[in-house]
């Protein structure tokens, strides 16, 4: 790997040990990749916030960082940590994982980590532009990044995104070269008619079925409705990095470098195609809901996953139209501090509560510890993140429905279809 002179000083320790560990780092991991050279970025995304994902080595490993002198060297976001300060107690969350749990977040915000606490980070801080480089990690932000914001980062590995953030840097492969990031297999939707794909929860359940098949190519997809929303392609990005590893995908006439089929396949025409139809969309979403775990009461409806943005969760208020949830219904909206204090200001937080629901902030159901304390036996979401990890993880029963279906199981205490 080609290294510059600043970048050999950075090897040498002459900018601290700190600094020096975590170039060590960048370098072995880059040449994994076979990279040629290290690009500087200027904003980066630690998705190694939980500790429930990283644990006591990872928390070490922070620490250790924080002891040898290392600082973030640019403006740096992280993903949701493992516990709410002001509901921990209320969701059975143990003292000691708390405990931990917060030692990484102080560990985090000595090194200089901005303490968003989010897998959003585009929906409360200025978003990366066109073209840039930056080092995220997080499985969704990073599908995101490429697709809807056009921004160039791979999939970083937990940790190693903290030594690029404190490098500075990240290796050049992947997709940060402009001919990695070429469509690779066409999904065409046909014949659906219009109520299709007016909710987020159709774009999760489109985003699960494609993630599927493609694994960790990169796939086209053509036919979707020009009312496409930003909100709808985040829920697309979070099941399609899900159900597969997918990091880029180009929603032709949405995705920036993708105005056209031509122009998402770079001039290529030898891709495989896929033809998606109603009946294959109605097939992966009954797959989706999971009877395990039914018998044990108690519904939970959790909306948030990735956390939403102010104007989301301003719809799910107006959803209530004054009604409130029935009794022994959890009603979960999870988001980032950042947001609740908009909401906050807004009014909308202390009326959302009244109407029943908990607002979860800086972390999410699936960073939680333990799993077992979750207080119900079936989840309703419209996330096809929660529907590919809450079952399995949780033994809980799922149901994927509609924002407005959600909404209505939480005031009616049921369920419907
Ligand atoms: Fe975010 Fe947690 Fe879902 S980190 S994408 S809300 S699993």
């Amino acid at each position: 790997m080609n290294l510059t002179r600043d970048e050999q000083r950075i090897l040498e320790g002459k900018q601290g040990e700190g600094r020096r560990v975590a170039m060590e780092l960048v370098v072995k991991f880059g040449r994994l990749y076979q990279a040629q050279r290290l690009v500087e970025v200027k904003n980066a995304h630690i998705d190694a916030g939980a500790y429930s994902t990283i644990w006591d080595s990872g928390l070490d490993f922070v620490e250790s960082l924080v002891q040898k002198g290392a600082r973030v060297a640019v403006p740096t976001t992280i993903n949701p940590c493992s516990h709410d300060q002001d509901n921990w107690q209320r969701l059975g969350q143990p003292e000691e994982f708390v405990r931990r749990s917060h030692r990484l977040k102080q560990a985090y915000l000595r090194l200089g980590v901005s303490p968003t606490w989010t897998c959003a980070p585009y929906e409360c801080t200025s978003a990366p532009s066109f073209g840039e480089v930056v080092s995220w990690s997080e499985s969704n932000a990073v599908n995101y990044l490429n697709s809807v914001l056009g921004a160039r980062s791979n999939r970083l590995p937990d940790l190693v995104d903290v030594c690029c953030a404190v490098a500075g840097r990240v290796p050049e492969y992947g997709l940060l070269l402009p001919q990695q990031r070429a469509g690779q297999l066409l999904f065409e939707l046909r014949e659906f008619p219009d109520p299709y794909f007016r909710d987020a929860s159709d774009y999760a359940v489109l985003g699960y079925l494609v993630g599927e098949i493609a694994g960790s190519r990169v796939p086209v997809v053509l036919g979707l409705p020009q009312r496409t929303t930003k909100a709808d392609l985040k829920a697309f990005s979070a099941a399609s990095a899900s159900s597969g590893a997918v990091a880029l995908f180009h929603a032709v006439g949405h995705t920036p470098e993708s105005p056209s089929l031509e122009a998402a396949f770079q001039g290529r025409r030898d891709y495989e195609s896929y033809v998606v139809t109603p009946r294959q969309f109605q097939e992966v979403k009954e797959r989706l809901t999971v009877s395990r775990g039914q018998s044990r009461p108690g519904l939970g409806i959790i909306l948030g996953c990735p956390h939403l943005s102010f104007s989301e969760i301003a719809e799910i208020h107006a959803l209530f139209r004054g009604q409130r949830t029935a009794p022994g219904v959890e009603f979960w909206i999870q988001t980032s501090r950042t947001v609740c204090h908009l909401l906050e200001e807004a009014g909308l937080r202390s009326q959302l509560e009244e109407a029943g629901a908990l607002l979860i902030k800086d972390t999410c159901v699936l960073e939680l510890s333990p799993l077992t304390a979750w207080p119900f036996g079936t989840i309703v979401t419209n996330s096809g993140k929660i529907a590919q990890y809450g079952p399995g993880v949780c033994g809980v029963g799922l149901v994927l429905a509609s924002t407005a279906q959600c909404v209505q199981a939480a005031i009616s205490g049921r369920v419907e279809g």
